[in-house]
């Protein structure tokens, strides 16, 4: 399953640096939530394979929902992670291809065609990228750390939308980066190339494989507030992700607390 992971989300790569600065049919999922002809090239390729290797498994994919069985295997899909960056031909986007096992993340496979870079891990044995072991960085202070973040699609109409914690970030950590991929984000973080990832109201798709992908690579994940992290929240809580180095993580929830109080400059 590791070897068709890998060979199938590399295949599903091609068709996005295929079509990357074509004319593309891009369609509206909400006022800025965008979905390309791409998006769901990608994914039917993607859960075909699925079909014809693992017919019993189940399918959670973005653009297609959910396919139900009684199988304790499921993949959770992400055909294109970065798809406004896509439809503006900013080269940063990616597939992501995760499988549970009775509810447990096994294997997280992120590929991003445009380097040529894959990101995998499976449980227990460890995060690569291109084959060689990844680890997570070594900054021990939130004044020296590079980090990342997202805003959700709902970010005009809904006033929990990050731009509070990012403003803290920004005057509290050395630089914060918007990159548009939550997938890549999780990786570059598990690589140590940032320090420190959170996000708000993601799918479990967007997160998947790449909270597998820093786990192994020596990274903590939490909610927010430092509570466990929950790739299927109830209702009544999103899927919030504070993915970093471990070192920051303290800090990181200090700034993202309700009675965080910037330090005088
Ligand atoms: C989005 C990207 C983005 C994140 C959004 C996601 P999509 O996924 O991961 O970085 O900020 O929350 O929905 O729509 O490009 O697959
Ligand atoms: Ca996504
Ligand atoms: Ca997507």
């Amino acid at each position: 399953m590791r070897n068709f992971a890998i060979s199938t989300a590399i295949e599903a790569g091609k068709i996005l640096r295929d079509y990357f600065g074509r004319k593309i049919t891009i369609s509206h999922k909400g006022q800025i939530d965008l979905v390309t002809e791409v998006d769901l090239l990608s994914e039917k390729y993607i859960k075909e394979q699925i079909g014809s290797h693992y017919p019993k498994h189940q399918i959670l994919a973005e653009e297609g929902g959910f396919t139900a069985s009684n199988s304790d295997y499921r993949w959770i899909v992400d055909p294109l992670d970065g798809t406004t960056n896509y439809a503006h031909g900013y080269p940063i986007f990616c597939v992501s291809i995760a499988l549970e096992y009775a509810g447990k993340l096994v294997l997280g496979v992120v590929y991003d065609p445009t380097r040529d870079e894959l990101f995998v891990a499976e449980k227990g044995l460890g995060a690569t990228l291109n084959n060689r072991a990844i680890h997570v960085s070594e900054t021990t202070l939130l004044k020296d750390a590079l980090l990342v973040t997202g805003f959700p699609y709902d970010i005009k109409t809904n006033s929990n939308n990050n731009l509070n914690y990012f403003s803290r970030f920004a005057l509290t950590a050395r630089a914060v980066r918007r990159d548009g991929s939550a997938a890549l984000d999780l990786c570059y973080t598990a690589a140590g190339r940032f320090d420190g990832f959170w996000e708000m109201h993601l799918g479990p798709w967007d997160a998947a494989a790449g909270i597998l992908i820093i786990a192994e690579a020596g990274g903590k994940i939490t909610r927010f507030d430092g509570s466990d992290f929950e790739l299927y929240p109830p209702k009544t809580r999103t899927l919030e992700v504070l993915a970093t180095n471990k070192l920051i993580h303290e800090d990181m929830i200090k700034v993202l607390s309700d009675d965080f109080v910037l330090p005088k400059q």
